[in-house]
């Protein structure tokens, strides 16, 4: 048995292999997966592409397939915009495993793909944090972001998922700025960037090679219909309270969420008596700099809060217990304690 060591390794070895191909292949034929054309070329572009794991369970049955084009010739930076829940991170994920799967020689859930060689994906996704290693949420972004700036070359593929979020909102916004200027002139390689800061679309106005998409959402009264469908073109809305709503989220709260951000995007005093707008935004839903626009207060602004509140909040909604939670909320408002 011994003496047959070596030979019974080379047929295990054969065996997985073809184990894998047996399985990649049954995949492929029963999820509809197409050849990929992998080329020298520096295109990555995907027709109808796919989820291989959302559209079998979360979005079984009604996935929104999706096209992706990146080209270092042409769009290589790509700014995703969109709501909450919309499925930017999706698209970005999708992406970047059918081109996993087409370099290792497996079929792509898409209608059509071209793969243009890549040497590494490098991605950040998701918050997390490392405690026990002495290393908060924010400290493991910034650790993972230096260590793709540092590895990615013109031949990565790089998928940022919101950078920049666990810190203040200038402080991840100018951080956000500065990742994706450097990936686009430093690196220069293929990239795809979600952000909810709405002022990075402005970054497309410098070259041709950056792009802004959007993912498609509807409103429909207080709800948000999610379409699922990338769009040319930045997104006008974040829809965040919406989506807490979805969530759960006491009406009390959403009522004071809704009348806070209308304070803030309007560029009034806030409750505290602070001048703070971070961020205005048109009515075309273009982004706007000036991030210190002056505040006139009419009303005092406890007063003004209170009224804001109410305006905000959906009778027909409100369970009778939230609704005392909101009395005693619009008691402490006036009272000046604003919350
Ligand atoms: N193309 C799609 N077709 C159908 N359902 C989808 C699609 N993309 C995403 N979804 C559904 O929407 C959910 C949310 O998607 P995703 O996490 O990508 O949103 P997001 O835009 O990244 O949101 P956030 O801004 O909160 O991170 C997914 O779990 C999935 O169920
Ligand atoms: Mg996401």
């Amino acid at each position: 048995m011994a003496k047959a060591e070596g030979r019974l390794r080379a047929l295990a070895r054969k065996l997985a292999a073809w184990d894998v191909a047996a399985a990649l292949a049954d995949v492929a034929h029963r999820n509809d997966y197409v050849r990929p054309h992998v080329t020298a070329g520096e295109a990555i572009a995907i027709r109808d592409g796919r989820h291989p794991v959302v559209e079998r369970y979360a979005a079984a049955g009604h996935f929104v397939p999706n096209d992706t084009r990146l080209d270092l010739s042409g769009e290589r930076l790509w700014l995703i915009t969109g709501p909450n829940m919309a499925g930017k991170s999706t698209l970005m994920r999708q992406v970047a495993l059918i081109v996993v799967l087409a370099q290792m020689g497996s079929y792509v859930p898409a209608r059509e793909a071209e793969i243009g060689l890549i040497d590494r994906i490098l991605s950040r996704v998701g918050a997390s944090d490392n405690v026990a290693r002495g290393e908060s949420t924010f400290m493991v972004e910034m650790r993972e972001t230096a260590e793709i700036l540092r590895g990615a070359t013109r031949r990565s593929l790089v998928i940022l998922d919101e950078i920049g979020r666990g810190t203040s909102t200038y402080d991840g916004l100018a951080i956000a700025w500065a990742v994706a200027e450097h990936l686009f002139e430093a690196v220069g390689c293929r990239a795809l960037f979600a952000t909810h800061y709405h002022e990075l679309t402005e970054l497309s106005s410098r070259a041709p090679g950056i792009a802004n998409y959007s993912v498609a959402a509807r409103e429909h009264g207080d709800d948000v219909i999610f379409l699922h469908k990338l769009e040319a073109g930045p997104a006008s809305r974040s829809y965040g309270v919406a989506v807490a709503r979805l969530a759960g989220v006491p009406e009390s709260v959403l009522a004071r969420a809704r009348a806070i951000l209308a304070t803030l995007e309007s560029g009034a005093a806030l409750p505290g008596g602070k001048h703070a707008s971070l961020r205005g935004r048109n009515r075309a839903g273009a982004a706007q700099l000036d991030l210190f626009a002056p505040a006139q207060p009419a009303v005092p602004p406890e007063q003004a809060a209170v009224i804001e509140t109410l305006r905000a909040v959906d009778v027909d909604r409100l369970a009778p217990l939230d609704a005392l939670r909101l009395v005693a909320k619009l008691k402490g408002l006036l009272a000046g304690g604003g919350r």
